[in-house]
């Protein structure tokens, strides 16, 4: 069992990168179906979705943007709760689709917040994508229309994802080993 040390905690393998670019690929095919012929920005949540839209966008078939945009709503273990205002809107995204592009969707605080900001730029649709998803720990009514993984509420990283800063650059993801 493969085991990493990041600051106080030990994570273990939890998803092999392999299952993890397959996973993206179904995504992908999915969103090929539903988005031809419509006019899309893919906007990327900096910094933990950077190499899931990365990998998303390069089996992406139509004509499209993307874009990543930046917003701090956690810290440590848990969320915060507070929510933080969204930056990097540069492109006019009025009457188009924006497929917001998530690593993961844990309370939705975040997700709603985000949504929220962006209607102000009256998008013609918005659509959600994250990687990761903890039914468990989710709190909102909002739709998730592209779901990579359902995990158990446990904290993760690798892939993107971090544990106080450490951890994005690992190519699979690891789970929290209790202590
Ligand atoms: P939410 O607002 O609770 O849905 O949390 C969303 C954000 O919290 C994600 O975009 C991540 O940055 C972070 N997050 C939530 N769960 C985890 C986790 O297990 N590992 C790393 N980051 C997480």
């Amino acid at each position: 069992m493969e085991i990493r040390k990041i600051h106080d905690k030990e994570f273990k393998l939890f998803i092999p990168n392999s299952q993890i670019r397959a996973v993206i690929s179904a995504m992908a095919d999915s969103m090929n179906r539903d988005l031809e012929g419509r006019d899309v920005i893919f906007m990327g949540i900096l910094n933990g979705a950077f190499m899931f839209a990365a990998e998303l966008i390069k089996h992406i078939a139509p004509s499209c943007q993307i874009t990543f945009l930046k917003l701090a709503s956690y810290a440590g273990t848990s969320s915060t709760g507070t929510v933080k205002r969204l930056i990097g809107i540069n492109e006019d995204i009025h009457n188009k689709t924006v497929v917001i592009l998530e690593d993961i969707v844990d309370t939705g605080i975040t997700l709603e917040n985000i949504i929220r900001q962006l209607r102000g730029y009256e998008p013609g649709e918005i659509r959600v994508a994250t990687l990761l998803h903890k039914p468990d720990a989710y709190q909102k009514d909002i739709v998730l229309d592209y779901v990579g993984l359902e995990i158990p509420n446990d904290f993760v990283v690798g892939f993107g994802l971090d544990y106080k800063g450490f951890g994005r650059n690992l190519p699979d993801i690891y789970r929290v080993v209790a202590s």
